[in-house]
């Protein structure tokens, strides 16, 4: 049974955000085409996952760069990194993965990146090979729902964009394939054209869907 993972990063809740209206337009059509996938919803912002701090860096350091086993780690630090392989082992157990962000001072927000980097694993979600890394979560598909308060494409402005680039990166080099994003900007700047510009989102996001929905993962 294939199980797809709905990851959003937004505080507002769904009735104020446009990008979580989006996000679910997008899940109801995949539902509609996948009525037999399992899906599970994560709002980063109530999730308690383990962060980068002193504890997670040191154990982390440990076990790939010095050769430690979990027992010779402190029992916090060994307590924190089962937390994050934990994570992963979640987040491995999936097929698809659905992001919906917000656009924040030019990336995602803060949180977006602190829950990614749990999942970097040598050893679990990519290895080091003679050739370089390589990502170890093949088979699977990813795809961002990203919305912007100003307008990127088309404009200079679109080389500083790093949120969607930075996922997408980020989740290519774990092996994930990240199908094309669905960008809906514009909101702010545009105030009176709201309505349009979210329906603009919603089309978008639903014929996604549908391709995400049958298209397979290409490893
Ligand atoms: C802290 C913060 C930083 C923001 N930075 C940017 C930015 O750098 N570029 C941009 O186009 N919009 C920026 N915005 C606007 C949001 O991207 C926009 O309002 C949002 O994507 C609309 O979708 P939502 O209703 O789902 O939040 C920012 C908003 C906030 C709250």
């Amino acid at each position: 049974m294939e199980k797809l993972l709905y990851i959003t990063a937004n505080p507002k809740g769904l009735e104020k955000s446009k990008g979580l209206k989006i996000g679910e337009a997008f899940l109801e059509s995949f539902q509609q085409e996948r009525p037999e996938v399992t899906i599970k919803k994560v709002d980063l912002f109530s999730l308690d996952f383990p962060q980068m701090d002193a504890d997670l860096v040191s154990a982390r350091g440990k076990l790939a760069g010095y050769g430690y086993t979990m027992d010779q780690l402190t029992d916090i630090e060994r307590e924190k990194i089962l937390k994050m392989h934990d994570l992963a082992n979640d987040f491995i157990s999936y097929d698809y993965f659905v992001f919906v962000s917000p656009m924040w001072n030019l990336n995602s927000p803060a949180i977006l990146k602190a829950y990614i980097d749990n999942l970097f694993i040598a050893g679990k979600t990519f290895a080091h090979t003679a050739n370089g890394p390589k990502g170890l979560l093949t088979n699977k598909k990813a795809i961002h729902l990203q919305t912007r308060g100003g307008q990127y494409t088309g404009t200079p402005m679109e080389a500083l964009e790093s949120g969607d680039r930075y996922l997408k990166i980020a989740l290519g080099f774990l092996g994930i394939e990240v199908r094309d994003s669905v960008i809906t900007e514009g909101f702010d700047i545009n105030p009176v054209k709201v309505p349009e510009i979210l329906a603009k989102g919603i089309e978008n996001a639903k014929l996604a869907a549908k391709d995400f929905a049958h298209t397979p993962a290409l490893v």
